[in-house]
């Protein structure tokens, strides 16, 4: 169907967070991941090919240009705007769903398109993102990651899974470099712990099929415990963590690149009220089922 005049000369793309089950950072290295995607919360980028002032925050401006240079596009030609119901720099895969949300403004539709293109402007976010956070907001699903292997759509049960957001720390880009600077100075602890997250993933993936959540919770267990080890983790998240276990969580873990933000909780649905409160007075400034 061809869009009529005035419609080509605008687009709207949309693209919800994603949070990372089990397996980030080792992800990088080769060790699998799982991610699910964060229904409900997203981002919304709205592209008008005339000029105008951009409705952008301030801290994701220069990096909106930039994406938009890389896709060819005359930043003075066009007016965006960016809308964000997804709590940003927190480790639930902004940068990802802005670039795919960005991507599919500009009339691309297909999740493997949507992916390949989204993951060259994670490029200039991050340097050598892994391609997890693209590939699942791209996807839409939860997905089986493995770096350089297609990704697997895994069909899990509805998890019962709540966010709570702390605030942010430092970038995705610090926090890899951290962890490259720990694996460089722990080879053989690094590789021994890449080693337990591939058995994680492989648990967690098992727990999931089953809708075994005391697996899935004791995998999410043991990856923060990893997590904090090699030294993304800090005395908030732990507290958080610490607190949602001790209320009776099946698993609770920092999601996506730690130094501050999210973590993920695995908790039936009748303690949601309890953890809010509880993980609120830990730290967590916001706090939402997934
Ligand atoms: C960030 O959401 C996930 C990391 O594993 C980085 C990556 O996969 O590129 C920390």
């Amino acid at each position: 169907m061809s869009a009529a005049p005035t419609e080509t000369a605008r687009g709207v793309g949309g693209a919800s967070g994603k949070a990372i089950l089990v397996g980030e950072h080792f992800v990088v290295y080769g060790a699998p991941a799982i991610a699910i995607p964060v229904r409900g919360r997203g981002v919304t980028v709205r592209l008008r090919r005339e000029p105008g002032p951009w409705a952008v925050p301030a801290a994701a401006l220069a990096h909106m240009t930039a994406m938009v240079r890389h896709l060819g596009l005359d930043p003075d030609a066009l007016t965006v705007a960016l809308e964000a119901t997804l709590p940003l720099g927190v480790g639930l895969g902004g940068s990802a769903s802005v670039a795919a949300a960005l991507v599919r403004a500009t009339g691309v539709a297909d999740p493997v398109e949507v992916q390949r293109m989204a993951h060259a402007l994670e490029e200039l976010a991050h340097g050598t993102p892994s391609g997890l956070d693209d590939t699942t907001v791209a996807y839409e699903r939860p997905i089986w990651f493995r770096r350089g292997q297609p990704p697997e759509v895994l069909a899990p049960r509805a998890l019962p899974m709540l966010l709570a957001v702390t605030p942010p720390g430092g970038s995705t880009k610090v926090a890899v470099a951290g962890v490259a600077a720990w694996r460089a100075h722990n080879a053989a602890r690094f590789a021994a712990i890449l080693a337990r997250s591939e058995a994680i993933a492989h648990a967690a993936r098992e727990g999931l099929v089953a809708s075994d959540l005391a697996a899935v919770g004791a995998a999410m267990n043991e990856a923060h415990e990893l997590l904090s080890e090699v030294g993304v983790s800090t005395p908030t998240l732990d507290r958080v963590v610490a607190r949602a276990r001790a209320l009776g969580a099946h698993g609770a873990k920092l999601t996506g690149a730690g130094l501050g933000g999210a973590v993920l909780v695995c908790a039936p649905p009748a303690l949601a009220p309890d953890l809010e409160a509880a993980l609120r007075a830990e730290g967590a400034e916001e706090v939402f089922p997934v």
